[in-house]
């Protein structure tokens, strides 16, 4: 009897896992897949240098202002402003050394207190294995201060589902043009 009752309890259970099965419907616009699908296989730690080199003067800059507020020119901070930039990234310090890239992007006056912009790049790399592939970096830049952490949120090509960070460090500023070299030491987990 127990194991008559025994059988019949464990059909019901078929039948209701059976049935939520079967309700399971995919929703159709997402599936659960095996990151091999991807060719993903062990994430690596990629440690990358470059000279970022932020040229505002003479005649073929490679950072333009776009934009200001009214009061930019009343604030300290140059509050408002908005600069549009190609800069050049290169192996070395100096401006003929290698170039491996370039950091496209926006970097913006967001801070009325001290100097800190908002910056919204992506560094395009055209050099070796990652030469098709760019890294995204959204972060905050208070440009006086030694070392700048900012995050890297993503990346494309070799740097797909890059995660990680970037730290920039100032190596020549020219208070009277305003260019400027930077030293970026990025770190990136990846596939
Ligand atoms: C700031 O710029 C505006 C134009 O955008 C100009 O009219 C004004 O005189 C400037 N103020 C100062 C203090 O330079
Ligand atoms: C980088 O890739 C582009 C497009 O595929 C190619 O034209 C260029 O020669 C490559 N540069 C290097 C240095 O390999």
């Amino acid at each position: 009897m127990a194991r008559k009752l025994f059988t019949f309890l464990s059909s019901l259970t078929l039948i209701f896992l059976l049935t939520s099965l079967a309700t399971a419907k995919p929703t159709g616009f997402s599936r659960t897949l095996s990151p091999s699908t991807l060719g993903l296989r062990k994430e690596k730690l990629t440690h990358l240098r470059f000279y970022f080199h932020d040229i505002v003067s003479g005649r073929k800059p490679s950072a333009v202002k776009v934009a200001e507020a009214l009061m930019t020119n009343t604030s300290s901070t140059g509050f408002g402003l908005v600069y549009m930039a190609d800069d050049p990234l290169t192996t070395g310090p100096k401006r003929r050394s290698k170039l491996v890239g370039k950091a496209q992007g926006i970097y913006a006056s967001a801070s009325q207190d001290e100097l800190g912009f908002l910056m919204v790049f992506n560094f395009v790399f055209t050099e070796g294995k990652y030469n098709g592939s760019y890294l995204s970096l959204l972060g905050r830049n208070t440009a006086f201060s030694t070392v700048r952490e900012m995050p890297i949120v993503g990346g494309s090509g070799l740097f797909r589902f890059a995660h990680g960070f970037a730290q920039a460090k100032t190596y020549t500023f020219d208070p009277k043009t305003g260019d400027a070299v930077v030293e970026y030491n990025v770190y990136v987990f990846h596939y």
